[in-house]
């Protein structure tokens, strides 16, 4: 693998394909040209879809173990390079390279996992006594590939996200088409050669490089049966709208609420505020964005909460000692800026941060903000926290609930009491109990509610997504 420049092709019915459209790859921090990916055109799409078909017959062939065995070596050897594909991973997205390796390790679990449940794919009996016209029959719901998965993934966590989708379509026996992030193909490169190199089916895995148009073609394509997506809220709406009858997972935004009750542990829940609305510079979809804390602790948590954000270094995204990189891009850290200004302008203080550096935005804390502001009601995706103080557990119900996002939240609380009223109230996809919004470990059915999204992520709810019931009943 080159370390300074590296291409990421098409692959197309197992063969690398060139373009001569070529789109640059630039380390948002250096601003020097990492790589280039190769352009699809629509009839490189075509043959893509083709190629899937054709795969996705040899994949439902394959059996569940040679399946398991395939992805456990994909594991295995990203576990070896999980140093070099780390760095190259830094480079395209201005990721912390400490970020970056926990990525990799987080993919390595994702192909693991997958690798596990590709033996685990069970059907049930299905008793037919229960009515007097079925006493006799037998029935059984069995699971079968749904056949070509279309994919297409952000690039805030591209090298897991990617194998969020990749790796449990295999080990469902389906082929896939991927499209990679345009900004960050190139780690995820590293990974789709590896999964070459360990040997599936011509045509189990194609991937076209490209933009919406690209993205469009692919969803309303007669030729896809599934389709999964993560990314913003505006791209999943028109996914589904593009995408006919098909059925469709959508993994989109989320606003990070995290709950801090007058009984908790305010030293445990600042310290992991402070550092996880700031990991990946909060280009997370459970970023911690809005704390709500009981106003008796307001204060003390507020205090704590700032001098762990200011011990965060932020700097080169190479450097080991670094908490927080860039973001994608400048334009990205410039509308970040926008809406913290937007913030101040309007009333909100900023405690720290709140300064620009090209694509990079310092660790920023705000108070005294109000609901309808966008830093509130909107996905940040910067490394940008405000803080909000309530009086009553009712408000902090509202709140999430009234919010268009339901990805996931945390509370902390020492009381079982008030853990149980919450979790029967709060509607969102995930409630992590004593931790932040920010937790997700790769087995955990991970998903949201309203405009974060449908469907779950996590290899046995994937796969349970890319395969379709059949109901066979014997008359005997
Ligand atoms: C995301 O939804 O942004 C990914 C979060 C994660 O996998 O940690």
């Amino acid at each position: 693998m080159t370390k300074d420049h590296k291409d990421a092709p098409m692959l197309i019915a197992g063969a690398w394909r060139s373009s001569k459209n070529q789109h640059p790859i630039v380390d948002p921090y250096r601003g020097d040209t990492v790589g280039a990916s190769a352009q699809a055109t629509l009839s490189d799409l075509e043959d893509a879809i083709a190629a899937a078909r054709k795969g996705a017959d040899a994949m439902a062939a394959m059996p569940g173990h040679e399946r398991q065995n395939r992805l456990q070596k994909v594991a295995g050897r990203l576990a070896a390079e999980k140093s070099e594909i780390a760095k190259l991973l830094s480079r395209e997205s201005g990721k912390a390279v400490r970020d970056s390796q926990g990525e990799i390790d987080r993919a390595v679990d994702t192909f693991s996992l997958s690798a596990g449940e590709a033996i685990r794919i069970e059907g049930r009996h299905v008793p037919l006594d229960g009515s007097a016209m079925g006493a006799g029959r037998y029935a059984f719901l069995l699971r079968f590939p749904v056949g070509v998965v279309a994919a297409i993934t952000p690039f805030n966590a591209p090298v897991n996200l990617t194998a969020h989708k990749v790796a449990p379509a295999l080990a469902a026996g389906n082929a896939i088409v991927l499209k990679p992030p345009p900004q960050t193909p190139l780690a995820i490169q590293r990974m789709i050669e590896i999964v070459q190199e360990v040997g599936f089916p011509e045509g189990a895995l194609n991937v076209v490089h490209g933009g919406a148009e690209i993205g469009k073609a692919l969803v309303a394509h007669p030729g896809v049966d599934f389709i999964t997506f993560t990314g913003s809220t505006q791209a999943g709406t028109a996914i589904k709208a593009g995408s006919g009858l098909k059925r469709v997972a959508l993994e989109l935004g989320g606003n990070g609420v995290t709950i801090v009750h007058s009984d908790a542990d305010i030293t445990a829940a600042a310290t992991a505020c402070a550092r996880n609305s700031m990991r990946l510079a909060g280009q997370s979809c459970i970023s911690v964005q809005t704390v709500l804390v009981e106003r008796s602790r307001f204060d003390a948590f507020v205090a704590i909460l700032l001098d762990k954000v200011k011990e965060l270094k932020l700097g080169d995204p190479l450097d080991p000692a670094t908490d927080v990189g860039t973001l994608i891009d400048e334009a990205a850290a410039k509308r970040v800026e926008s809406w913290v200004d937007d913030a101040r302008k309007n009333g909100a203080k900023v405690l720290t941060g709140g300064v620009r550096h090209g694509a990079a935005h310092e660790p920023t804390v705000l108070v005294d903000v109000k609901p309808q502001m966008e830093v509130v009601c909107n996905e940040v995706f910067g490394p940008v926290v405000s803080i909000l103080p309530y009086d009553d557990l009712s408000e902090v119900v509202d709140f999430t609930n009234r919010s268009r996002f339901g990805l996931q939240c945390g509370i902390f609380t020492a009381s079982n009491q008030t853990t149980f009223d919450l979790v029967r109230k709060l509607k969102t996809g995930g409630i992590i109990v004593n931790g932040t919004s920010t937790w997700r470990t790769d087995q955990l059915a991970y998903g949201g509610v309203r405009d974060s999204g449908m469907g779950r992520e996590g290899p046995r709810y994937a796969i349970e997504d890319m395969t379709d019931q059949r109901l066979v009943v014997f008359n005997l």
